[in-house]
């Protein structure tokens, strides 16, 4: 039965290459449209006739071979997941790197869907920094590893670095297909940044919120198959590609903006810092230094996330963040996640250097209204996103269970 499902599956060049024709071999059993896009070293470990007869499909290694011109962008568009398989050292650099001199390099950069690599190379060379820097960097970006295997190497020694068995490759493969077609099609609301609050034409209250966390939700989101809406404070960093955007500046429009889009999303992420004062009057004119000390009066802002449970329909899930200074309380958190009329609150400690506000790691505590808790732990935005989502899963009763 045809599963419908484009996977691309890259080979790179190690002698683990022929492995690959095995994975294709089980992928295609499963229903599923398999294309290999093969570097050109890659072709040296497996004839391409080999890959043409299990996948019915030519194999793919030049950005510009014909038919079809430069074809990476199309192909990134189709597919639901970019397998590498076996991921060389040498590949796992130039991906981390953003190279893109061949049409599998190329893909890494132009595809939105899921990516897995299973890297597979001699132990010293895959316990060596550099690679696991790399890995690291490409993990944090929100790609999945499947690990080596221990067991014989080519160079005949045993150790770290066998390809991972062709079934468990499969297995990985089944398992983030099964979680994007679950939220395909799920509408996420997501609000990040920092909000800005006139002072007067040049200055502004705000805060340090870098729009990090907010944005790596937004990727995890767009990656599962889900319809997402950004409602974004100023921020320096790119919109990741795919989802609407709503650019706002002060609180006040972030309000407007979440009130107006809330009642056609099925769930909402508060990771804004939105400032809890404005200044009652902002001036007109920049106030001139007069040597006087200045006195702001300020006023509150409305308590937006309060402000969307109470028009929360049924079968909506709302989750809010906490940023907390004092040490994080339980029975505090619960307290304001009943305050707040969320489900679901992700607090972090904002205090310690390095993480929470402007870093690319964050130290999240999952508190539910009842008071149960949960430690996510500290680690890059990016995979305590895919983290924060799948404990929204669980705990979301009324997820939509859309028509596939
Ligand atoms: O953007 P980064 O640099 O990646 O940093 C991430 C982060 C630290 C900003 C993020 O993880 C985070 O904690 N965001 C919420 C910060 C915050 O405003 O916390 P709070 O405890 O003041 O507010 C609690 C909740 O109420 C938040 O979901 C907030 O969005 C919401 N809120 C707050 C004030 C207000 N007037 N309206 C609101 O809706």
């Amino acid at each position: 039965m045809k599963s419908g499902k484009k996977i691309l599956l890259g080979i790179t060049g190690s002698i683990a290459a022929y492995r690959a024709l095995d994975i294709a071999r089980l992928l295609v059993q499963d229903g599923h449209d398999v294309q290999i896009v093969a570097t050109s070293r890659a072709l040296k470990f497996f004839p391409r006739i080999n890959g043409e007869v299990f996948t019915g499909h030519p194999v793919l290694s030049d950005l510009f071979e014909s038919p079809g011109g430069v074809r990476h962008i199309g192909l990134a568009d189709e597919s639901d997941l970019l397998l590498v398989a076996p991921a060389s050292a040498d590949f796992i650099g130039r991906m981390a790197m953003g190279l893109a001199d061949d049409l599998l390099t190329t893909l890494c950069l132009a595809i939105r869907s899921s990516v897995i690599l299973a890297p597979a190379m001699e132990e010293m060379m895959y316990l060596h920094p550099a690679v696991q820097a790399h890995l690291k960097t490409l993990t944090d970006r929100g790609v999945r590893e499947i690990p080596p295997d221990r067991g014989a190497l080519a160079s005949g020694k045993e150790g770290l670095g066998r390809l991972a068995s062709p079934e468990r490759i499969r297995d990985e493969v089944r398992e983030l297909l099964r979680i994007s077609q679950e939220w395909s099609g799920v509408r996420v609301l997501i609000s990040a940044g920092p909000t800005r609050e006139s002072i007067d034409p040049v200055r502004y209250i705000g805060n340090r919120s870098s729009g990090r966390m907010g944005y790596a939700l937004v990727e995890a989101a767009l990656s599962r198959g889900a319809k997402v809406t950004l409602v974004s404070g100023p921020v320096d960093i790119p919109t990741p590609p795919g989802a609407d955007v709503f650019q706002v500046e002060t609180a006040g429009e972030m309000e407007s903006a979440l009130e107006k889009q809330f009642p056609g999303h099925d769930l909402c992420i508060m990771a804004a810092a939105v400032a809890d004062y404005r200044m009652e009057k902002p001036l007109n004119g920049k106030r001139k230094k007069d040597g006087k000390s200045w006195t702001l009066t300020l006023s509150e802002n409305p308590d937006i996330l309060a402000g969307l449970s109470r028009s929360k329909k049924e079968g909506q899930f709302l989750v809010g963040f906490a940023a907390e200074t004092r040490g994080l309380d339980t029975n505090d958190l619960a307290r304001k996640a009943r305050r707040k009329g969320v489900d679901l609150l992700l607090a972090n400690d904002v205090s310690e250097p390095g993480i929470g506000f402007g870093s690319e790691s964050n130290d999240l505590t999952l508190v539910l209204p009842d008071g149960q808790s949960l430690h996510l732990g500290r680690d890059s935005k990016r995979r305590l996103a895919d983290r924060i989502l799948a404990e929204i899963r669980k705990r979301w009763t009324g997820f939509p269970s859309l028509p596939t």
